[in-house]
């Protein structure tokens, strides 16, 4: 006979924290939103933590290069997208770990005998304006000479005037070797008033710029999350087929971590992917897995060598696998479940594994909530797919503008190894939709404003950390009515759209 759970399985939605005590330290600036995102064993250090409880959902329409810095510069982590060629993947995780925190490997690259017409096509392209100009015209060429748009006047000259004519020739310009640590090459900038600062190597070539923007946006960034040679942290999606070929290319890529990207991870296939990397590369490389709902799927996966486990099934916002499937769980009462597994799994091993909750965060406080029932952090789609930084397409509708954001079961991702059950079959039928989400602007600022919120919060239940809120807080169930309560009701609103549009 099967299994019945007659307990209904719960959201987030269905509940509220009930404030605790909070002492006179108990204040924002005190708290520390710390949390680790791999496994360690009892007494030791986690080997890898976050300054944020937040990472981005390993998805086409979230997490690509541009993301990944952005996201790391606030302290959390993205998972580049796995679903698209193994070149491509590495080549987005090369270009996110070039950003070596003020150190730029230059996007915008030209040779001396190109044209103005060039300049100005490939100004359009990456909408930079200081531009390389090397013997080969790529970003590792020897660096003959800089063009910024102080060095053309569009209306007064010929677009076939070649770039030799017109840059600042390598001769008169101040550059810094290899090796330059990033508060040399801010005085150099100072100094000198400059706007940019090639390195260069011992033989000429280019190796980063350093532009006077980023170094100041470096100032701005205290919670950035780096490597030990000062780049971002960044992870990468992989999948249950061709781990073989991908691990390898994303280990090389510079990838800090990465997590296999699945609907379902209480499987044989997840078991054998990270039974291969193990084989391989010990526990040096850093590998996250699910998604799963229950202490079953947790212990199984731990037990498998995962380095953290994802929780949610079916909760996701352009998840469609609970209506196609019939499969999921509330995602409160799976990341409750499955916290409580990983406590016990502590208790028995010494060894802990973060917990991921993943999708189904529709408001700042939901991530409070998940952090309270136990989840080390948080994975977010929609979320993050509504800002500036996320690959997709900024429209324009009726006035106002959305971002593009499908999911990875849609028919546009068309990812079938994250729904894939062996055999030849592909995705035959779709999980997930296609879907716009309000823009929202920059990550910066709605991080910001999301973890003031999850802070305040903290210190309402009296707590200074994340560990600290795990055991104080004091959760509640909410029936339906008191839902509606909380919400502006019994008042007939002032209409306020006009004012924040
Ligand atoms: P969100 O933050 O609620 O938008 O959920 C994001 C999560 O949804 C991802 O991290 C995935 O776990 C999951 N997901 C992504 N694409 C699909 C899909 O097409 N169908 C079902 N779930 C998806």
């Amino acid at each position: 006979m099967a299994i019945f759970i007659n307990e209904p399985s719960h959201t987030f939605n269905e509940y509220l924290l009930i404030p605790g005590y909070s002492s006179s330290e108990c204040v924002p600036a005190n708290v520390s939103l710390k949390t680790p995102l791999v496994k360690f064993r009892k007494d030791e250090k986690c080997p890898l933590t976050m300054n944020i409880p937040m990472v981005s959902a390993i998805m086409q329409s979230v997490s690509g290069d541009k993301l990944a810095v952005a996201l790391a510069q606030e302290g959390g982590v993205s998972f580049i997208y796995g679903s698209q060629s193994v070149a491509d993947e590495a080549a987005m995780v090369r270009r996110a770990k070039s950003y070596k925190a003020g150190f730029v490997t230059s996007d915008s690259n030209i040779s001396p005998d190109d044209t103005l017409a060039d300049i100005l096509a490939l100004k359009e392209k990456t909408g930079h304006s200081t531009v390389a100009v090397t013997e080969d015209g790529t970003a590792e060429g020897k660096l003959v000479g800089i063009v910024t748009s102080r060095d053309y006047r569009v209306s007064r000259m010929d677009p076939g005037v070649k770039i030799r004519e017109f840059m600042t020739p390598f001769e008169n310009l101040i550059w810094a070797p290899e090796g330059t640590t990033l508060k040399e090459a801010n005085d150099i900038i100072w100094e000198s008033k400059l706007n940019s600062l090639p390195i260069i190597d011992k033989d000429g070539k280019l190796c980063y710029f350093v532009f006077r923007k980023d170094y100041d946006t470096h100032k701005q960034n205290p919670n950035e999350l780096l490597d030990e040679s000062k780049r971002y942290v960044v992870g990468a999606g992989i999948n249950t087929r061709d781990y073989a070929e991908r691990v390898p290319a994303l280990i090389e890529a510079g990838a800090d971590v990465l997590c296999i990207d699945s609907s379902e991870g209480f499987t044989d296939w997840q078991k054998f992917t990270l039974a291969w990397i193990r084989e391989r590369y010990g526990d040096s490389v850093k590998v996250g897995a699910g998604n799963v709902v229950d202490a079953d799927g947790f212990r199984f996966l731990a037990d498998c060598g995962a380095d953290f486990v994802k929780v949610g099934i079916g909760g996701g916002s352009i998840c469609i696998t609970r209506e196609t499937k019939g499969i999921g769980r509330g995602q409160a009462t799976a990341v409750i479940e499955v916290c409580k597994a990983r406590d016990d799994y502590f208790r028995e091993t010494g060894v802990y594994v973060p917990v991921c909750s993943d999708g189904g965060i529709v408001y700042d406080h939901h991530i409070t909530l998940a952090l309270a029932m136990g989840a080390d952090f948080v994975m977010l789609g929609r979320y993050f797919a509504r800002f500036d930084e996320s690959p997709t397409n900024k429209v324009n509708i009726g006035g106002t503008y959305y971002k593009e954001y499908w999911g990875e079961g849609s028919a546009r991702a068309r990812n079938w190894q994250r729904y894939d059950l062996g055999g030849d079959k592909k995705l035959s039928f779709e999980a997930g939709v296609a879907s716009y989400v309000p823009y929202a602007g920059t990550l910066k600022d709605n991080v910001a404003l999301t973890l003031s919120k999850v802070r305040s919060t903290m210190c309402n239940c009296g707590a200074l950390t994340i560990q600290e809120l795990q055991q104080k807080a004091k959760l509640t169930l909410v029936s339906a009515t008191s839902i509606t309560e909380g919400g502006a009701h019994d008042v007939i609103q002032k209409d306020t759209s006009a004012v924040i549009k």
